[in-house]
């Protein structure tokens, strides 16, 4: 595995939320893969994964925030933007050329074993094509790719089930991309209101254009009648055993359909419907990212 990543290879790797194509992030030749594999644009920066703060910290402009997250959150499915130090080596292509850099500490065993074994970080979006929604298992990641990737590692499903929370830490805080670390218990500890990014016109991630997360087929979301034919989502157990009903979650735990959410997507592609009917989903809580993507997905 590791002499797969220093030689510039990629491999598909288990992360608490979803799985990611990691390459050597000092290498252009890997994040050259990744890009091409994925169909990604250039203009659109990756993630890097460190194992702590003393690695990251050869990288990136350090301030208060940053520090008060990740003494909470880290190791974990959260997501810094911060001004990147001039003499990093990650290479310019990862971070599409900005002067910012994404970092994030993941916690899952396997991907920390590796993180702690190898002398440069990983460069790792999630393990889809673009577009596509991001793979939940090591399953998932072959379907993406099948043997255009040599190495897949399988550390089971991913517990969180979508992707990171991403916040933007370079000025006023501000979530970009809503995730299981939620805006509130972020204000607690920052002590302070973030602002809100919905505001905001310009895209500063570009994970934030519309059509992405999408399972490939028509989605409808807010609907409250089957149509006859779609594969209809919802929360709790009304429909339970019943065709063409897919609960994300029997006690309506928001959570818990967060990490359903994209397993659904492709069960339902799998068994060759048509269209997703996906019922109101409840705006709070873990609820906000779920809308963040099932929005999204609805764009196709
Ligand atoms: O949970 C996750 O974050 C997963 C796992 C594999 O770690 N990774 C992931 O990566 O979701 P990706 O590439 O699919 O999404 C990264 C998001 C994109 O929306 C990208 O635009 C944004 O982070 N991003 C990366 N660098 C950025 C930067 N310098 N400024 C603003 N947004 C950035
Ligand atoms: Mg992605």
């Amino acid at each position: 595995m590791s002499i797969v990543l220093n030689k510039g290879g990629v491999a598909g790797l288990p992360t608490e939320t979803v799985y990611g194509l990691a390459g050597n992030a000092y290498i252009k030749k890997s994040i050259e893969k990744i890009f091409k594999l994925k169909g990604r644009p250039k203009s659109n920066p990756l993630i890097v994964h460190y194992y702590n703060f003393e690695d990251a910290a050869k990288d990136i402009v350090m301030n208060q925030h940053f520090i008060k997250l990740y003494k909470n959150f880290c190791p974990g499915p959260i997501t810094f933007i911060l001004k990147k130090k001039i003499n990093s080596k990650i290479h310019p292509l990862v971070c599409a050329n900005l002067n910012t850099i994404a970092v994030r500490f993941p916690k899952h065993r396997f991907i920390r074993t590796i993180l702690k074994k190898i002398s440069f970080p990983l460069a790792m979006p999630s393990a889809n094509k673009s577009s596509n929604v991001s793979p939940v298992i090591a399953k998932d990641v072959f379907e993406e790719f099948k043997n255009q990737i040599k190495l897949i590692l399988d550390g089971g499903k991913s517990k969180i089930g979508i992707e990171s929370t991403v916040i933007d830490l370079t000025s006023s805080p501000k979530i970009l991309r809503p995730g299981i670390i939620e805006k509130k218990i972020i204000e607690k500890v920052l002590k302070l209101k973030l602002r809100d990014s919905s505001k905001t016109k310009i895209i500063r991630s570009p994970g934030m254009m519309k059509k992405h997360y999408s399972p490939g087929i028509p989605v409808k979301i807010n609907q409250d009648k089957h149509d006859e034919k779609s594969a209809f989502i919802y929360l709790g157990n009304k429909y339970k055993n019943k065709r063409d009903f897919f609960s994300l979650s029997n006690n309506s735990n928001l959570r818990e359909a967060a990490s359903n959410l994209y397993k659904t997507f492709r069960i339902i592609k799998k068994k060759g419907y048509k269209k997703i009917q996906i019922s109101k989903i409840p705006n709070l809580g873990c609820g906000v990212a779920i809308n963040d993507r099932i929005k999204r997905a609805s764009k196709f």
